[in-house]
């Protein structure tokens, strides 16, 4: 299958881009800055992408691609396109020069096309691009025309023909670059000349084969199973698979959703017919634990050890009955494999989030099989595969669940308070036709209390904050300028309907410089 490689030079756009090419019905993949030739080689792209990214190129330590890089993509005629950084890249190793800009030019910016020919076909002479950078091209090296330029910018995209190399300045990956989709499949069907044969359907076929033919005819497999989409999917591609060889494990931790462990069991013990599908109750052992805990990385530690140590409880009391048990399922996807530059720096700083692997002295074989798959690739895959609407829809919840939305200690009174509240928002949000325009939509149990008047009474209770927000993949978000008469029904509904609550509140940040969880 031909495919186009991404190598990250440290944007935020880095996965952006490489799900941009899929959507266009080609494989991508993501390497590293520094990736040898001996591994370019192996992953043998029929193009390549370089990204864009925070540094520069003239500085120590900035991102560089490997001495011989030129050299092979000459050698194999790999046609290369550089993204802003990419592009100053290309020119600083080719000998030419990049010089810092007074300005920073940043947000949407008007580019003159001086030369429409291959990558800018099918544009007119001035669109509207997404600019940030503060470096730009002085001069460059023989054999580079300049294809377009912005006010500011006079070498804002170029072409070398005979090594074909080509660079952008702006953004072509982000929606703000009108025509950017165009400019790369340009790059991606015209230059490079890649066949789009990244299908879903193709893929879910030989994914069952390559299941079918790991596990053999008699082994069986075990999966924690969260309700979420990922781990629903591997369930339902092992089901298809192997049957009921697949074993999987759902543990109710007290900090679900509420009527989550009914909803779970309904749909797949009943409606999906998983015959070996194992229900724990864990409910009171994770609130003992939880009991008094106030810091938020320390509830995720806790419920993090305590659902790998129920987890293989449990699979040590099936391996008894069933000792040809042999893999473990896991939903891994292809984000949570491949940390571009941009995601590990910031992501071990802010917060534990990464949903645990279980230990490695289980003795288990892993299987992932969404692991090169995006988000948006894995719903897709589970509606195909008959998956209920409900579950690929549902909004992302985290690992550490109801405990990282009531702040400080939790107790099940609180629990209880919250589940009430959150169903509401819930109910109204998806009568009102909205749930599936946003990214996560809930309600967060603040530990103060406030006065208020009901009847003749005068109250003291909690608080209730609503978090709704918009986003595309949680690294940014905008809080979610919902209707005022859907937030005052809401609102109205939760003060009346749940006891313990005389006040709600709408958060109106957005991420950064907040996050989308209080904890
Ligand atoms: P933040 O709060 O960092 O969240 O803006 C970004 C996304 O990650 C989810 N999240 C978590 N997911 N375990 C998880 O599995 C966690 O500990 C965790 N904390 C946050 C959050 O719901 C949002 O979608």
């Amino acid at each position: 299958m031909d495919k186009i490689c991404v190598i990250d030079m440290g944007s935020q756009y880095t996965h952006l881009i490489a799900r941009r090419i899929r959507e266009l019905g080609i494989y991508s993949e993501i390497l590293p800055y520094d990736v040898s030739i001996g591994e370019l080689k192996r992953v043998d792209p029929k193009g390549i992408i370089l990204s864009g990214g925070p540094s520069s190129v003239y500085e120590e330590d900035s991102p560089q691609l490997t001495k011989n890089f030129f050299n092979f993509v000459k050698e194999e005629k790999i046609p290369v396109l550089g993204i802003c950084y990419g592009l100053h890249l290309i020119i600083h190793q080719l000998g030419g020069k990049i010089k810092p800009f007074n300005r920073k030019e940043y947000g949407k910016t008007e580019l003159e096309i001086l030369n429409p020919k291959k990558l800018f076909e099918f544009l007119d002479k001035r669109e509207i691009v997404w600019m940030s950078h503060g470096d730009q091209v002085e001069s460059m090296p023989d054999g580079f025309e300049v294809l377009a330029r912005t006010i500011t910018c006079p070498i804002a995209a170029y072409a070398n023909e005979s090594l074909n190399l080509f660079g952008v300045q702006f953004h072509p990956e982000v929606i703000h670059t009108q025509k950017g989709i165009t400019i790369l499949k340009n790059f991606v069907l015209n230059i490079v000349k890649a066949k789009k044969e990244w299908k879903l359907e193709n893929w879910i076929e030989s994914t069952i084969e390559e299941i079918r033919s790991e596990i053999g005819p008699t082994e069986r497999v075990i999966l924690g199973l969260s309700g979420g989409v990922d781990s629903s999917v591997v369930a339902i591609l092992l089901q298809k698979a192997i049957g009921k060889r697949v074993h999987s494990i759902f543990v109710n931790n007290g900090v679900l959703r509420k009527n989550e462990e009914i909803e779970v069991q309904e749909t797949f013990k009943h409606e999906l017919k998983f015959e070996n599908f194992h229900y724990i109750d864990a409910e009171d052992l994770f609130l003992e634990r939880l009991k008094d805990i106030e810091d938020p990385e320390e509830k995720r530690r806790i419920i993090g050890h305590t659902f790998i140590e129920v987890f293989e409880k449990k699979t040590i009391e099936l391996e008894e009955t069933h000792p040809d048990i042999k893999f473990l399922a896991q939903g891994t996807i292809y984000p949570d494999r491949v940390e571009t530059s941009a995601t590990s720096k910031t992501s071990v700083k802010i917060k534990s989030h990464h949903n645990l692997t279980l230990p490695d002295n289980m003795k288990l074989k892993i299987i992932e099989p969404l692991k090169d798959l995006y988000k948006d690739e894995v719903r897709k895959i589970g509606l195909k595969l008959g998956l209920p609407k409900g579950i690929i829809k549902r909004h992302p919840f985290p690992g550490p669940g109801l405990a990282v939305r009531i702040i400080g200690a939790i107790d099940k009174s609180k629990l209880t308070i919250l589940k009430d509240a959150d169903e509401i928002l819930i109910e109204e949000i998806k009568k009102a036709g909205v749930y599936d325009a946003l990214w996560q939509a809930f309600c967060v149990f603040l530990p103060l209390k406030t006065v208020g008047i009901m009847g003749d009474f005068r109250t003291y209770e909690y608080i209730c904050a609503i978090r709704v927000v918009e986003s595309l993949d949680a690294m940014t978000a905008n809080f979610a300028k919902l209707d005022w008469e859907l937030l005052e029904k809401i609102g109205t509904r939760i003060i009346n309907e749940v006891k313990g609550i005389n006040r709600v509140v709408y958060d109106i940040s957005n991420k950064p410089p907040s996050t989308i969880e209080y904890e």
